[in-house]
Parts: C-alpha cells; sequence; structure tokens
C-alpha cells in the first residue's frame, strides 16, 4: 500500500516537471522585443502608467485616456493590444509599442482629435526623452501593461 502511495506522488511529480518543461521551447530569447515584453511586469507598467507625474515628465495619462475614442492630448490608448501589430508592417505590437514610447515621432497615430479621428497626431506633442527617463525595465513594464489592452 505504501509503495503505491509513493508510485502515484512520483507519477504525479513527473507529470509536473514534464509540463513545466513543455513551455521551454517557447521561451524568448535574450535581447529580441519578445524577451523584453516577457521581462516587463503588467502589475508595475500599470502602476507607472497611471502616474500624474513619472520620473520628472508629464505622466502618461496627462495625455492618454483608456476610454475607448476619448481623445486628450494623445490618443486613447483602449484596445491598443489589438492593432499595435497591424501599425507599421513589420513590427510586432511589442515592437510597435516599445517605439511608441521610446521614438514616439518614427510613427504618428491617430485618434488625438474628436472631431477628426482619422486625422494623424501632431509631432513632438509626446515627450521625447522617455528613454532618458525611464530605465529599460521601466519601459519593458509599460510594454507588458499596454499589450493587455485588448
Ligand atoms: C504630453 C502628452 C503625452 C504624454 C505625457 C504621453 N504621450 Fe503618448 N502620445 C502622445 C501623442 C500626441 C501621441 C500621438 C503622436 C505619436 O504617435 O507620437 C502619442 C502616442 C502614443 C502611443 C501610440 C498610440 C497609438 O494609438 O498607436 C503610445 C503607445 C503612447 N503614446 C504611450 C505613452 C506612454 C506609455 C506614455 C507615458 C510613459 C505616454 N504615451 C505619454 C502624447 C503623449
Amino acid at each position: 500500500m505504501r509503495n503505491a502511495i509513493l508510485l502515484v506522488a512520483l507519477l504525479a511529480l513527473a507529470f509536473t516537471l514534464a509540463a513545466c518543461g513543455g513551455s521551454g521551447q517557447d521561451a524568448a530569447t535574450p535581447g529580441t522585443p519578445q524577451a523584453a515584453a516577457a521581462a516587463g511586469d503588467a502589475t508595475r507598467g500599470q502602476a507607472l502608467f497611471s502616474k500624474s507625474l513619472l520620473n520628472g515628465n508629464a505622466g502618461c495619462t496627462t495625455c492618454h485616456s483608456l476610454a475607448p475614442g476619448k481623445a486628450l492630448l494623445g490618443p486613447s490608448l483602449a484596445g491598443l493590444a489589438r492593432r499595435a501589430g497591424d501599425m507599421v508592417p513589420g513590427q510586432s505590437a511589442e515592437q510597435y509599442i516599445h517605439t511608441a514610447i521610446v521614438d514616439s515621432n518614427a510613427f504618428l497615430a491617430r485618434g488625438c482629435n474628436a472631431s477628426n479621428p482619422e486625422a494623424q497626431c501632431v509631432a513632438n506633442i509626446m515627450p521625447q526623452d522617455w528613454s532618458r527617463k525611464l530605465s529599460e525595465q521601466e519601459i519593458n513594464d509599460l510594454v507588458a501593461w499596454l499589450l493587455t489592452l485588448k
């Protein structure tokens, strides 16, 4: 009887180990944008996003609403994760969002003007120095959180 219990316990352990090992193939390669998003912590990203002042700059919520279609100085970020991968050919959702933060003039989004949502936003409104004001970890945290906005 004892041996049977031990056997069941060993089998359970083996299954658990097999399940954990199975995800190894999808692990992100260091240095890739996937790794950047994987390195980010969405909960910390949400906290950073919500600050009215962020490391000396106006915080993200000054200009970005999370209500669909609600334009402040910048576009609403509602549903961003759904469209981010279709914005710039060849850029994944992670890449697009990362670039939108550290080099926002590289691609000007739409949706800053409530009466003309299709109009392109103006350059240089979004602070251009986030890569200096935020650590790489903070940027990854923000990206991880923005990727949850489906
Ligand atoms: C002073 C206003 C302002 C602040 C502060 C600001 N942004 Fe922006 N943001 C903009 C504007 C304007 C645009 C549209 C023009 C462009 O794409 O650069 C934009 C674009 C974006 C986009 C692309 C949106 C889309 O629909 O594709 C993302 C993502 C973004 N901002 C994230 C952030 C995050 C994260 C922060 C905080 C770290 C932040 N922004 C802070 C004004 C701002």
